[in-house]
């Protein structure tokens, strides 16, 4: 096989090559590089055996014969890395950010070693839908998911189109408030261990006799500290408030709980409940708050589908159900023990929470991926 370039491409020929190559990542649980001047993947432990995904027709958009759709874990585009998040890249554009949106996946705040075709353009796609369908409640960072007018704004990024196209937005670049703006409407998760534990949420009295899972009404905003490593720490909400002032704590929660409403609406229409999201907000030069990151997909939210919805145990997850049961079921065997490094994952069940994320798609949105009028998310 010819030698590739960097960006995959065949060094000889300059095509796209039809095989993908993507190199496995072992990564540990948490990966963030502050590191402005790093290219690629400084930093990153060494990657282990490459792996070849065949290219089907699962990988392909419908609307080109060139628009192959590469599964990628790790990007390497010619500006400055500004983040590795857990799923993103994050590239300094000069006035911008770039956030690709990557096809790694996490199960229990761990980065599996396999990525999930699509998985990134989903991520991106959504949350572009999510943006036009919220702007109005509060603003938000995207400035455009469109590869021809990013392209055009920054011609640099151009031959590596086939790394982000899709699954990038072009943002502004935001200073991040250091907590995690957590919705819940439903018991669940940490939430459902804390109260269990200690009849609180977010260290705040619930009425006693709850179930896992039952609804929450009205739905409780239950902020955590962004951890540098592993899982975010749960904080009262005085504490945000004593971290980022009254008034701005109470904008952001303000502002958490409209958006928590309009998404658990529209999710409702389409037969999802939305049992709890996590929003990231952000200051601009000009002293606008903004929500930024990603908003109301299925990694920053739990998805249930509401025909199958029983409280008093757990609820089967939209997206990563058949993920996390091929987990537990090493778990359960002794083989692993929810810390890094992942195991791998078998091709059917890489194949099976593909098919999902799409689905979740296409049920929340009413289009098929590759229908996604990426110029114009508002007319989605
Ligand atoms: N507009 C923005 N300006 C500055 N930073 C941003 C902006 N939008 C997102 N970010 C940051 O970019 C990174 C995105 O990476 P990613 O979503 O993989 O993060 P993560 O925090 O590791 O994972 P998770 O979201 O699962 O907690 C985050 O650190 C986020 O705070
Ligand atoms: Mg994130």
């Amino acid at each position: 096989m010819a030698p590739r370039s960097r960006s995959g491409r065949d060094a000889t020929t300059g095509c796209v090559d039809f095989s993908v190559e993507v190199r496995a990542i072992a990564t540990p649980s948490t990966i963030r590089l502050r590191n402005p001047g790093a290219r690629g993947s400084a930093g990153l432990p060494p990657p282990g055996p490459p792996v070849t995904f065949p290219v089907s027709d699962a990988l392909r958009t419908r609307d080109g014969a060139s628009a192959l759709i590469r599964t990628i874990a790790s990007t390497d585009l010619p500006f400055p890395l500004l983040v590795r998040g857990k799923v993103r890249d994050v590239y300094d554009l000069g006035n911008a950010l770039l956030m690709v949106a990557t096809d790694r996946v996490s199960a229990f705040d761990v980065v599996l070693p396999d990525p999930v075709p699509r998985k990134g353009e989903v991520l991106t796609l959504l949350s572009a839908w999510w943006f036009a369908r919220t702007a109005d409640v509060v603003p938000n960072h995207l400035l455009s998911v469109d590869p021809d007018h990013i392209s055009a704004e920054y011609p640099t990024l151009a031959p590596y189109r086939d790394e982000w196209a899709r699954r990038s937005m072009l943002v502004r670049k935001l200073a991040p408030f250091p907590v995690e703006c957590v919705v819940r409407g439903y018991l669940s998760g940490s939430a459902w261990k804390e109260y269990r534990e200690s009849g609180t949420l977010a260290g705040e009295p619930l009425p006693q006799g709850l179930r896992e899972s039952d609804r929450l009404d009205p739905p409780v905003f239950s902020p955590a500290r962004k951890a540098a490593e592993g899982h975010d720490e749960n904080i009262p909400f005085d504490r945000m408030r004593e971290t980022l002032g009254a008034e701005t704590a109470d904008q952001l929660r303000e502002a958490s709980l409209a958006l928590y409403a309009r998404g658990r609406d529209t999710a409702a229409a389409a037969g999802i409940i939305l049992a709890d999201t996590k929003f990231e907000f952000g200051q601009g030069a000009d002293g606008s708050i903004r929500v930024m990151d990603e908003v109301l997909t299925p990694d920053s939210s739990r998805f249930w589908p509401a025909d199958q919805y029983q409280p008093g145990r757990g609820q089967p997850s939209l997206d990563k159900q058949p993920l996390r049961d091929w987990l537990e079921g090493l778990v359960a065997e002794g083989r692993w023990n929810k810390q890094p490094p992942a195991p791998r994952l078998p091709q059917v069940v890489v194949d099976e929470t593909s098919r999902r994320y799409q689905d979740a798609f296409r049920r929340l949105t009413g289009r098929a991926l590759d229908d996604f009028p990426l110029h114009a998310p508002e007319r989605a």
